[in-house]
């Protein structure tokens, strides 16, 4: 990429403000001085008091938009800075990744020029070592397993068979599956020997795979011999994971000789701890182009994971076509300086956009069904759809005050009306749709972060409101809530949601599942109100939060510090009691994308909490061991 003209730097001062202060510097490294001009940055640390800024005058705000002009008639020279101060923030920069994001220039012409952005620096910082994230770790046993199997009776060998091939008498569905989870060590590993032939080879062992009624769909045991392998499953799920942990043992013993080696006699015997073991992504942060999400699944599948949660709608962007509202997918994602969207979250001078077509989602859920994963769509409602509302203006009750109210993350009036009969319209053929793309048994409708105090100055919810009884924000989500769960019933899907469905009364918990977000605690409560829960806490699951205090460490903070031993050691089941451990279905980490700018970022973060994820979705608390996942986790794939 070209280097950019300009570039702004920035510090945070702590005691500038009840909140601190910014300083920011604006490098002109063009041959050109430059005049009547506006800076533009994206930051998630926001400006609320517009006064509070020295050598600036503030031109606008939305949500982490924020624009500034230099005092009248500054000229910014070739070589010169122009420096700025800002208090007034919403709230204490903690990391290097709380500052400018992304910035541009609109010039006196209207054009808009890039501005390269620094980290955010902390003023008066002295240096300090990086934290340590993973230890060396240790191991009892050489195998190179993750998750680490349930029960596992093996003697490692000495050297390696070249490949495992399916013995004489396997079926075509054997020789499909071998296929299968050839191909995604293939995708995953493009340089290293794959472990298995549907040839024999001399040297190879045979792999015999038998099908056993009494083990458990994703069960599966193998047993080892000089000669041959040994698989029984109980599903076409319990083969591939059997599988895969043929070429996790095979891969590990190859890469690293002196640290493992594959098993020469005895058993594994496996089975998974939950039955929802979930990874789930926000693509309208950030757009991540199809073969992403498709490498992403081949990932939770290498590490038995069988949900990928498609956060397909935000404030941000609404990225699933629906071909009954094109607008969605042109009006609803086009973000730039022009609009109809303003640059957000890393957008800068050049417009961005991005979405799936139908046929993209045909082709990933075709993918994923393969590897035994399950994609849930999430459309995200009724808070979060700034984006929504822009491409479909009637959504609104254009009596409405604008800015009633606004939501955590500082849009205005963001959340579909419950009032408003087109909501109803809109949702019914959007459902339409989905369900003739996704197989799930779930739809995911989001139900989060709905600002207390919404839709109070819409004529049309007081109306509402008066007629059928219902009082203030959280009785309308409910009573809005209960109509979607309606709809989808209707279409023979289930509800999924973030916890917060079951504010102001929720809907009817049967056949609800509920993502525990906010706390521990908030899953056991879902549970005693009758709902099915998984969890996926922001303090131990959320990926996008900060692995270290020190302020170097990128990330998000708001739900506290998270190390990866933290996210390892969380124990779902925690203090849930005896009699609701039912409701209890799994696990899920979360991948939410606002500080997700490029691939270098993603695997930082998401690796090694995943695949931590993955190992306490699946394997028992008593075979949990934080050394000995530390020593292999290196070999996992990453984006
Ligand atoms: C959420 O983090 N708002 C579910």
């Amino acid at each position: 990429m070209q280097s950019a003209s300009y570039r702004l730097e920035s510090a945070w001062q702590p005691d500038g403000g009840p909140d601190g202060r910014f300083t920011f510097s604006l490098f002109n490294l063009s041959d050109r001085p430059i005049e009547n001009f506006t800076i533009v940055y994206t930051s998630l640390t926001r400006v609320i008091d517009q006064k509070a800024c020295e050598n600036a005058t503030f031109v606008k705000r939305d949500a982490n938009y924020h624009e500034f002009a230099p005092p009248a008639g500054f000229v910014l020279a070739p070589g010169a800075g122009w420096t700025f101060a800002v208090s007034g923030l919403h709230r204490k920069a903690v990391h290097c990744t709380d500052g400018a994001k992304s910035a541009y220039l609109t010039l006196s012409d209207g054009s808009h020029v890039a501005v390269a952005v620094s980290d955010l620096l902390l003023e008066g910082h002295v240096s300090e070592p990086p934290p340590v994230l993973l230890p060396e770790g240790k191991l009892d046993l050489p195998f190179a397993l993750q998750p680490w199997p349930r029960r596992i009776d093996a003697e490692a060998g000495e050297g390696l068979p070249v490949c495992l091939y399916p013995a004489a008498g396997a079926s075509l569905e054997d020789f499909r599956a071998v296929d299968t989870v050839l191909a995604l060590f293939r995708r995953l590993f493009e340089a290293d020997h794959v472990p298995f032939s549907l040839t024999p080879n001399s040297q190879g062992r045979a792999l015999h795979l038998e099908r056993d009624a009494a083990l458990a769909p994703e069960g599966y045991e193998l047993s080892f011999s000089a000669n041959e392998v040994t698989l029984c499953f109980g599903g076409t799920a319990g083969r591939q994971y059997g599988l895969t942990t043929l070429a996790q043992l095979l891969n590990g013993a190859r890469r690293e000789p002196a640290k493992f080696r594959f098993p020469i006699r005895g058993t594994i015997s496996d089975a998974p701890r939950y039955s929802w073991r979930g990874c789930h992504l926000d693509v309208s942060r950030q757009f991540y182009p199809l073969s992403d999400l498709s490498r992403l699944i081949d990932i939770l599948a290498w590490l038995k994971l069988n949900i990928f949660h498609w956060h397909l709608t935000d404030d941000e962007a609404w990225r699933l076509e629906i071909k009954a509202y094109p607008e969605l997918t042109t009006a609803g994602v086009l973000r730039g300086p022009d609009g109809p969207l303003l640059p957000q979250l890393g957008n800068g001078a050049e417009p961005v956009g991005g979405f799936y077509s139908q046929d993209d989602v045909r082709r990933l859920v075709v993918h994923a069904s393969a590897l035994n994963v399950e994609i849930v769509p999430e459309i995200d409602i009724p808070g979060h759809n700034a984006a929504t509302l822009v491409a479909l203006r009637d959504l609104s009750d254009g009596q409405e005050a604008p800015e009633s109210y606004h939501s955590v993350q500082g849009y205005a009036n963001n959340a579909l009306n419950p009032a408003v009969s087109f909501t109803y319209e809109f949702l019914e053929k959007v459902f339409d749709e989905m369900v003739e793309l996704f197989p799930s048994a779930y739809i995911h409708v989001g139900g989060d972060e709905v600002p207390d105090g919404a839709w109070l100055a819409s004529p049309l919810a007081r109306t509402l409101m008066e007629r059928e009884g219902i009082s203030g924000t959280f009785g309308l989500q409910s009573y809005f809530l209960k109509q979607v769960k309606d709809m989808l019933s209707k279409r023979g899907k289930k509800l999924a949601g973030w916890n917060e469905v079951a504010h102001g009364g929720g809907v009817d918990a049967e056949g609800t599942l509920l993502m525990a977000w906010q706390t521990p605690e908030v899953g056991i409560e879902l549970a005693r109100e009758g709902y099915e829960v998984v969890m996926t806490p922001g303090q131990a699951y959320y990926l996008d939060m900060v692995q270290a205090e020190a302020w170097q460490e990128p990330g998000a903070s708001w739900a506290g510090t998270v190390p990866p031993a933290h996210t390892y050691d969380y124990e779902a089941e925690g203090d849930f009691p005896e009699e609701l451990k039912h409701r209890l279905k799994g696990v899920q980490a979360c991948i939410w994308s606002e500080h997700f700018l490029s691939r270098g970022y993603f695997n930082r973060l998401v690796f090694p909490r995943l695949p931590a994820i993955a190992e306490a979705a699946w394997t028992p608390k008593s075979e949990k061991n934080w050394q000995r996942f530390a020593a292999i986790v290196g070999l996992s794939p990453k984006l």
